[in-house]
Order: C-alpha cells, then sequence, then structure tokens
C-alpha cells in the first residue's frame, strides 16, 4: 500500500503557491512555510506548488538520500523560465556523460593549479574594482557594488572573456530579472525583456567564441588555462557545440553572480552586528597583510591562512543560504523513511531544514563561527548541495569571499548605515536598500 507524507495539498491546482511567494517574498519562508508545517507534519510533508505536488524533505538523512540519488531515483527540475533563458544545454538540464563532461571542464579551472593561478588575477579585479568604485566615496552600497564585483569577477578570472564587464552587466541583470517569472514572451513583460536581453548576450558571446576558435586553431592564442579557452577546446575536438559554450557562459554568470554577492555582503552585515567576531577576524588579516610589501598581491597560501574567515562566511551562510533549497523531479516511484513519493512528483529539500535544526547545529539562531573549528555532520550543512550537482564553483566562491574580505578589512573601516535593513527575495535574497555602508581609508593605505 502506497503511504503519501502527510500534509496539505491547498487550492486545486494552485495548491499553497500563494502562502508560499508570499512568505518567499518577505524572506519569511522558514517562520511560515516549513516550520510551521514541520512542526505540524514532521521533515517530510507534501504540499502542491506551481501546480504540482511536492514533497519538501529535510534533514541530513534525506538531504544525502535525495542529492545522492540524483540521475538515479531524481532529477533537478528547473521551471520554464529558467530553462529557455539559461538554454537547454546548460549543465543545470544535463544528465549522465555529457554532465559529467562539462563538469569536469568547469571545475578543471578550479584545481589546485588552477585556484593559485587565480588568486593574483583576483586581487588584481578587486584592486581595480575598489579604486574605481570605492576610492574617494564616503558611501557606497555594499551590494550593488559586489555584485558589479563578482560579476567582473565570473568574466576576468574564470573565463577570461574579453568584453568589457560594465558593457555586459546590465543585459545579464535582464536576463536575471526573468528567470522565475512567468514565461510569457510579449514585449513589456520581465520574460520577454528577458528573452531580448539574452540573445544580445548570445550575438556577443557567439563572436568572442568564434574569434577565440579562431585564434587557436591558427595557433594564436596561448593555452590560458581559463574557462572559454577550455570549452572553445572542447568545441574544436568536437566534444561540445557551440550552443553548449553559449549556454554555460550564461549559465554560470547566473549560478555565480547574485549568490556570491549575498553571502559577501551578509558577512559584512554579521561581522558589523558582532565585534568580538571582528576582531579576531581582522587579526588574521592584519597578520597576513603583515607579511605583505604595499600593493602585493595575496597568494594561495594566503588565503588557505584565511581559516576563522571561512568560519565567519560559512556561519554567516548557514543562518542566511543564498539559495534556500532546490527541486527535483521523482523518475520512479520512491521509498523513503516509510513514505512512498509516486512517480513525477517534485521534491523540494531545503537549507533551513538543517541549518535551523538544533540536532545538527546547538543554538542554531545564534551566530557562533566557531561552530564550525569542530567537523560538522555530513549533508546538514548544506549551502552549496550535495552529491553529482554540488555547487562546481564552490571554490571561486569561497576565493572570492575571502579575498574581498581581506581588502575591505585592511584597506577601509566601514559600517552599515542601517545595522536591521530588512531583506526581501526575488527569487534570491537581497537588502531591501542595497545596503549601504559608511568608508574611510585607513590611514597606511593613504
Ligand atoms: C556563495 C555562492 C554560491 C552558492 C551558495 C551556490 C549554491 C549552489 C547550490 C545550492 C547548487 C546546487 C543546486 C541543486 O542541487 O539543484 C549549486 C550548483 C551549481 N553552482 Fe553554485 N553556488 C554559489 C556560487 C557559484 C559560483 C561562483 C559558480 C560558478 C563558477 C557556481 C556554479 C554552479 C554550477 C555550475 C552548479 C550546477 C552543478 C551541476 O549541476 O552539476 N556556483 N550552487
Amino acid at each position: 500500500m502506497m503511504k503519501l507524507p502527510s500534509g496539505e495539498m491547498g487550492l486545486p491546482w494552485i495548491g499553497e503557491t500563494v502562502e508560499f511567494y508570499k512568505a518567499q517574498r518577505s524572506n519569511q519562508l522558514f517562520d511560515s512555510f516549513f516550520q510551521p508545517r514541520i512542526k505540524k507534519h514532521g521533515n517530510i510533508f507534501k504540499t502542491k506548488l506551481m501546480g504540482s505536488p511536492t514533497v519538501v524533505v529535510n534533514g541530513a538523512a534525506a538531504n544525502k538520500f535525495f542529492m545522492s540519488n540524483e540521475f538515479k531515483l531524481v532529477v533537478s527540475s528547473w521551471p520554464t523560465s529558467s530553462v529557455e533563458l539559461m538554454g537547454k544545454n546548460s549543465i543545470m538540464e544535463k544528465q549522465g556523460d555529457s554532465h559529467r563532461c562539462l563538469r569536469g571542464i568547469i571545475t578543471s579551472t578550479l584545481n589546485v593549479s588552477g585556484l593559485t593561478a587565480m588568486v593574483p588575477r583576483m586581487c588584481s579585479s578587486i584592486h581595480n574594482h575598489l579604486q574605481k568604485n570605492w576610492q574617494d566615496k564616503e558611501e557606497i552600497s555594499l551590494y550593488r557594488s559586489t555584485k558589479m564585483l563578482t560579476f567582473t569577477i565570473v568574466l576576468e578570472c574564470l573565463f577570461g572573456i574579453g568584453i568589457e564587464p560594465e558593457t555586459l552587466f546590465g543585459v545579464f541583470e535582464r536576463v536575471l530579472e526573468g528567470v522565475l517569472s512567468p514565461p510569457v514572451n510579449i514585449p513589456g513583460t520581465k520574460f520577454g525583456r528577458a528573452k531580448k536581453a539574452r540573445s544580445e548576450i548570445e550575438k556577443k558571446l557567439v563572436g568572442e567564441i568564434r574569434r577565440k576558435r579562431e585564434a587557436m586553431e591558427g595557433g594564436r592564442d596561448e593555452e590560458d588555462g581559463l574557462l572559454l579557452s577550455k570549452l572553445v577546446a572542447a568545441l574544436i575536438r568536437g566534444e561540445i557545440t557551440e550552443d553548449e559554450v553559449v549556454d554555460n557562459v550564461v549559465l554560470l554568470v547566473f549560478a555565480a553572480h547574485d549568490t556570491t554577492s549575498y553571502a559577501i555582503t551578509m558577512t559584512f552585515k554579521m561581522l558589523a552586528n558582532h565585534p568580538d567576531s571582528y576582531s579576531l577576524l581582522l587579526k588574521e588579516h592584519e597578520d597576513i597583510a603583515k607579511n605583505k610589501r604595499p600593493g602585493e598581491a595575496l597568494t594561495f597560501e594566503d588565503v588557505k591562512k584565511m581559516e576563522y574567515t571561512w568560519q565567519v562566511a560559512r556561519e554567516t551562510m548557514r543562518l542566511n543560504p543564498p539559495i534556500f533549497g532546490s527541486f527535483r523531479k521523482a523518475t520512479t516511484d520512491i521509498e523513503f523513511e516509510g513514505f512512498t513519493i509516486p512517480r513525477g512528483w517534485k521534491v523540494l529539500w531545503t537549507t533551513y531544514g538543517t541549518h535551523y535544526d538544533e540536532t545538527y547545529f546547538p543554538d542554531p539562531m545564534s551566530f557562533n563561527p566557531s561552530r564550525f573549528a569542530d567537523p560538522i555532520q555530513s549533508y546538514a550543512f548544506i549551502p552549496f548541495g550535495g552529491g553529482p550537482r554540488l555547487c562546481a564553483g564552490y571554490q571561486l566562491a569561497k576565493l572570492n569571499i575571502l579575498v574581498l574580505v581581506h581588502y575591505v578589512v585592511t584597506r577601509y573601516n566601514w559600517s552599515l548605515v542601517y545595522p536591521d535593513e530588512r531583506i526581501l527575495m526575488d527569487p534570491l535574497p537581497f537588502p531591501s536598500k542595497g545596503m549601504p555602508i559608511k568608508i574611510s581609508p585607513k590611514s597606511h593605505h593613504n
């Protein structure tokens, strides 16, 4: 006998979608949507979202089961508008060998030698960004600044794309705005605008890809070890198509951009509100800076010393995960913990379900970075997901957060303008006022 998890399916067709969206917009998904249902029905409950019967799963065992059974019992499942805007050839839509092939190319730029080469490049992108956007300013929007910066870093340090970041930023933003809006392609809708922006990007990228291909085939372009060269090399070898290159560039910018900038913004917010943690963190960076000449770039070895900073960043992402969870689709009837999840139903894993559970994180709502000094149970801390779809850019995000924190705290005194600024979601979380901060340069850098 099939036993479905308990829970409510809400209204016909729309189910509990309205409650879900309402909670999401005000960044209350845990308090207003997940927690009351977990209390009533347990860690595994059913609901209906956006027309699909969905089982929400929480807890380390469930995370492990559903994440590691990707491709076997479930496959990731994105809304139509995301697929149309990212493209059908992006890694999110791939399975099996073609997934492995693309993932291999992406992660090969983020191995030890890739990261070692990336650190000085990232230092230079960050230095230039601060010179251009922070110099002589008394107040800046930390969120807007880090968005532009993470975008620049993806283009310059991950891909090695020679197009001026400023000329692409606005167009990419327009694509992202349509990613979770209804897929109605008529002028004037968010989705319509996003589609148009996507074709603009496509044109520019195709030009860049063909130039690179010609140069590489003519033996003129040195292998720079960056992702665009690696993708074009795979294109020349016939392993992937031009469409695949374009779709994955768009997807990676999307995956990297708002997530990392939100993590950075919230790291500063947590530091501002926890001065003891800030003192410890500052000491870590001053110790590293002491051994550097003025203006000398960091090395990968320096970044490895930023252990406490990484504890702060992880604790920040535990409390403020940039991605609240992700949908899967059951490709077969699934038995889990005595329940059946019928084939075709969606499964939603959530970060909150373990991040806010005292079983895994005692006193879960308090900010305590040093809890990460001890090993954490696997599949309990999941801001980057897990299993075959574990975030492919995890190392880049980590480097970006650590290196930027280093530059800001060693060069600037800073404080939040609004210590209690609200966080909203659309669909990713963001500070409602762009998190303005007051800044003044530290004297030894004048
Ligand atoms: C703090 C920053 C970031 C967070 C919190 C984050 C989070 C995540 C999560 C939760 C997933 C899994 C989604 C799922 O299971 O459905 C994921 C996948 C992915 N992320 Fe990230 N991400 C971050 C930064 C980045 C960056 C910088 C890149 C780009 C280089 C990136 C590229 C990817 C890719 C390509 C995937 C898909 C992997 C696959 O399907 O095999 N992410 N990320």
